[in-house]
């Protein structure tokens, strides 16, 4: 017995100084001190043996069990430092290395189509203006011939916001023509400007969301007419799809604009035969458009007799939706990277 104790206590002791892992340490001491292990057997034989015998034996195993548990932390110990240290210096970062710079950013696709929009107008002569979000009810409303009580304030479902301090009605623009306003005032003819921005709609699905992208545009001057209006959005549809398209003027109404129109283009995925996209008509319809009404060049003071003007708005979200093809208006906003890149 004894011989066969101090041959385990050697084997066992140079095994736990040669384990590679803290694996291999749980091992050997399953396989030395566990139920089945190879010192659990030895002392059972204890009972067997005379006091004398007993004794040292006892004695000799307690020391080894000892001298084990020591020799295993240690080990125990010194593997994990060693596996720390390899950690360490597979993960070293050089933070003083300058940063690498990415190449995957892009603009979102309702900046670029925005962008191009305004590139396009913009060698036609017509310069960017801009306007708060923040607006009065005047400029959104009454200036552009829409008086309080005007049912076509309900198309618009407005956000209305506590009144300033004189107490002036504020509300979050429905539309970016109150920037047509804000450009005529105080500006005598002739006059082009175009104006993108953000516009609010209490209203939200499929199709609307309540903050999106408007640009309009507009000129006054002598004897401007709807023969130009009429070329000039043509022109800018062929431009902004890069192909050629049919497009239709139908009569609509805006209380700004007198003689109204709604603008329609040949769907781009059936070509005129009709799908899902254009609900069957062969047609979509991308832009709201007229002559300014002569009374909110009165309100301007713009004279009314002398000058025309003719002025037009559209929404970037659709026009982008449709140029680049995808379904889902809601997805411009979900800020989802696969699909920002893919569309970029
Ligand atoms: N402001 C209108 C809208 O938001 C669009 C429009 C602009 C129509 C200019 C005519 C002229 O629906």
């Amino acid at each position: 017995m004894l011989e066969e104790l101090s041959l385990l206590k050697t084997i066992a002791l140079s095994e736990l100084t040669t384990a590679a892992s803290p694996a291999d340490l749980e091992a050997i001491r399953v396989k030395t001190l566990g139920k089945k292990g190879s010192l659990t057997q030895i002392l059972r034989g204890l009972g067997q043996m005379n006091d004398a015998q007993r004794a040292t034996l006892g004695a000799m195993a307690n020391a080894f069990k000892e001298e084990f548990a020591q020799t295993l932390a240690n080990r125990m110990e010194h593997l994990k430092q060693a596996e720390l240290d390899t950690r360490l210096q597979r993960e070293w970062v050089d933070v003083t290395l300058p940063g690498r710079p990415r190449t995957t950013g892009t603009l979102h696709p309702v900046t670029r189509a925005q962008n191009e929009i305004i590139a396009i107008f913009t060698a036609m002569g017509f310069p960017p203006a801009s306007g708060p979000e923040v607006e009065s009810d005047w400029y959104n409303f009454a200036a552009l011939n829409i008086p309080p009580d005007h049912p076509a304030r309900e198309m618009h479902d407005t956000f209305y916001l506590p009144p300033d301090p004189e107490g002036h009605k504020r509300l979050l623009r429905t539309h970016t023509s109150p920037v047509q306003i804000r450009v005529m005032k105080g500006c005598q003819p002739p006059l082009r400007a175009i104006a993108p921005g953000k516009v609010f709609r209490c209203d939200s699905d499929i199709t609307h969301t309540p903050m999106f992208h408007q640009v309009e545009g507009f000129m006054v001057d002598e004897g401007v007419h709807f023969g130009q209006l009429k070329g000039l959005l043509e022109a800018f549809l062929v431009e902004f799809f890069e192909r050629p398209l049919p497009v239709r003027f139908r009569p609509s109404f805006f209380p700004f604009t007198e003689p109204s129109a709604e603008v329609d283009m040949g769907c781009l995925f059936c070509h005129g035969q009709g799908c899902r996209v254009c609900k069957r008509t062969g047609w979509l319809e991308v832009l709201g458009c007229g002559l300014i009404h002569p009374n909110v060049l009165a309100n301007v003071g713009i004279d009314r007799e002398r000058y025309t003007g003719f002025a037009f708005g559209m929404g970037v979200e659709r026009l982008a939706m449709l140029k680049y093809g995808f379904p889902d208006l809601r997805a411009l906003f979900d800020n989802d990277i696969r699909f920002l890149s893919r569309y970029a």
